[in-house]
């Protein structure tokens, strides 16, 4: 792929201000395409598109959005048309990954990641495919994980919440490509972000699907510039692996489980480094507020 490969294409990202999202901000900026991140923390949303729109030259813009409010991401995605002069393509990428036993996590958290991980994705595959089915082009990318077609104790209702947006994407990849939208769900394994911080990937993790967040950016903007809808784990092999033990009967695939030491990587985190973690995601999802959405602000850009 050509730095310019990308080029005229306008896209938004939730959760683009760190990690998984800043990185595919990236990557997409490099690559001539016009961007516009979303996130609940505006500050950094709008830090880190004045970083990338310096070092790329790309009009990047930071915006502010929270994903679990339908009026704030109907606010971004109009702010991002009106900045952009369009949209392309919405990569429904904020989630978060609380940690623990089922039995003690308690019903905010878990209502959390429903509102964020699912709900979220939900609404904006709605509101972009909306907008996108109506011109009869368009693609959503929605960001799961391999959490979504496999599980792991100690993080129970983050598999439930990547479950359900593997199972949308596979419904949305019918019904959506007949009026010209492509959708793609993206499932990436162990990513190098704060969001695994305190989890000891061990050396079977190590060895087939831990990864840089540049790595899921790449597999991000090839779907989108050969427009190819589906699912897709990254890296492939741990897609391939576990698709593998899926015929098994469950006991003996937890069998295979344990014997690896998979199921010790989420349930025994170090919480003394997962502290501020938590601290930033597990907050109770805020009554909306839309007076304070500070969508239509454009910082970090560059024409
Ligand atoms: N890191 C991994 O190992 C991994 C593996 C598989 C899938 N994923 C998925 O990739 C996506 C990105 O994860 P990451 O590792 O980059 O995490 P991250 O914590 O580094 O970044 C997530 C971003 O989402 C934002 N966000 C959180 N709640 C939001 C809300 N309500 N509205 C808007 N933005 C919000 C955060 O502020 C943050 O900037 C998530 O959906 C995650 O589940 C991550």
């Amino acid at each position: 792929m050509s730095r310019t490969d990308l080029a005229g294409k306008k896209i938004a990202i939730t959760g683009g201000a760190r990690g998984i999202g800043a990185a595919t901000a990236r990557l997409l900026a490099d690559r001539g395409a016009a961007v516009a991140i979303g996130d609940i923390d505006a500050e950094l949303a709008a830090e880190t598109a004045a970083q990338i729109s310096a070092a790329t030259g790309a009009r990047v813009h930071g915006l502010k959005v929270d994903v679990t409010d339908r009026v704030s991401f109907e606010q971004y995605l109009d702010a991002a048309e009106s900045g952009l002069g369009g949209l392309d393509v919405l990569v429904n990428n904020a989630g978060i990954m609380p940690t623990g036993e089922f039995l003690d996590e308690s019903d905010t958290v878990t209502d959390r990641q429903l509102d964020i991980n699912v709900r979220g994705v939900i609404t904006g595959s709605k509101l972009a495919g909306r907008r996108f089915a109506g011109r009869g082009r368009g693609h959503i990318v929605n960001i799961a994980s391999v959490a979504g077609i496999s599980a792991a104790p100690g993080v129970a209702v983050y598999c439930a919440s990547k479950y359900a947006v593997v199972g949308l994407g596979a419904a949305l990849h019918q019904e959506l490509a007949p009026k010209g939208v492509t959708v793609t769900t993206i499932a990436p394994s162990f990513v190098n972000t704060e969001l695994i911080a305190g989890l000891s990937p061990n050396w079977f993790v190590r060895q087939i699907g831990f990864i840089e967040p540049e790595t899921v950016a790449a597999a991000i903007a090839e779907a989108i510039a050969g427009r190819r809808g589906g699912f897709r784990t990254v890296p492939k092999i741990g897609g391939v692996f576990l698709r593998a033990l899926m015929p098994l009967p469950e006991n003996l695939r937890n069998s295979i489980y344990g014997a690896l030491g998979l199921q010790h990587v989420t349930l025994n985190s170090d919480e003394s480094v997962r502290a501020a973690y938590r601290e930033r995601t597990e907050k109770p999802t805020p009554a909306a507020e839309p007076e304070k959405q500070t969508g239509t602000r454009k910082t970090g850009t560059r024409s």
